[in-house]
């Protein structure tokens, strides 16, 4: 018998209030937001036993269908980043935005709106007070500035930041996003952003109790294969397919126009998991 292992969910106080009541279209307005895929809360322990969170922005495409953050190939890396430090199931993650933004702009212009602030507080509170987090990874500048903000928000807080290591690294994706922006080669925004990522390894690896012995060796100038590491089965619902948390991608907007992009993400079984006899 196979035993599966799976992410027990919400159950337990804070959390089962904070899935209870999360906000929707009256703090997140729909025209900057897809509130229509729902909110997307969180992945990895909320048990008291992480050791390390994780600040992403914002949900995409795997994230809507798994119903966790950080699972597609942004989340692959933040998982080989999390593995040089030893660091194999002790870690949570949650984004700035509950919701996917449409359009990098709503990112910057929402990251401070008081409702957005106070729910995501509520969930720094649960995860950050009172517990054995001693560093926290923002990814990228909206992360950087969200822990900022709910730091400088009271004493407490400011009192517990005090104790904890914040390496403000940059997006996982920061490369595709900056090279399309700006026109620089993929291959030097990568190097780049690696190059940023190791920079940031020895002062975490020092701050970070590690499960396993730690690997904090710097990233060479590409992707290689063993940078990415597939989600652990215990992250995700039960059921989750394993392609789920497979490194090769499976879920992409799709359609002919704007409209129709916005209502679809297309799924896709990836070769290596098509199992099934072929006639
Ligand atoms: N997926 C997330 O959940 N967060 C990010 O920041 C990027 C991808």
């Amino acid at each position: 018998m196979v035993v599966h292992r799976s992410c027990p969910g919400y159950g337990d106080e804070p959390f089962a209030a904070l899935v209870a009541d999360y906000p929707g279209a009256e703090a997140y307005p729909a025209g900057d937001f897809r509130i229509e895929w729902g909110p997307v809360f969180h992945r990895g322990r909320l048990d008291g036993s992480a050791r390390v969170l994780v600040i992403g922005q914002d949900p995409a495409t795997h994230e809507a269908i798994s119903r966790r953050v950080l699972v597609g190939e942004a989340g692959q890396r933040v998982q080989g980043l999390l593995a040089r430090l030893g660091i194999t199931h002790s870690y949570v993650m949650l984004n700035v935005y509950l919701y996917s933004v449409f359009g990098q702009s709503a990112g910057y212009r929402h990251v401070k709106d008081p409702a957005i602030v106070a729910y995501r507080h509520r969930w720094f509170d649960a995860v950050l007070l009172d517990s054995g987090v001693t560093a926290v990874i923002a990814l990228g500048t909206l992360a950087k500035r969200a822990f900022g903000v709910w730091e400088d928000s009271s004493p407490e807080r400011s009192g517990r930041a005090e104790g904890i290591h914040l390496a403000a690294i940059r997006h996982p994706t920061y490369a595709e996003g900056s090279a399309r922006a700006s026109g620089q080669p993929l291959e030097d925004t990568t190097a780049a952003q690696l190059a940023d990522w190791s920079g940031h390894l020895p002062a975490l690896a020092a701050a970070v109790l590690p499960e396993v012995t730690p690997n904090p060796k710097p990233y060479g100038e590409s992707w290689a294969e063993q940078d990415l590491v597939g989600i652990p089965e215990q992250d995700l619902p039960p059921g989750a397919p394993a392609w789920w948390r497979a490194v090769d991608a499976w879920a992409v907007r799709d359609g002919a126009d704007a409209q129709e992009k916005r209502s679809t993400i297309r799924v896709t079984v990836p070769k290596g998991a098509r199992s099934w006899p072929t006639l």
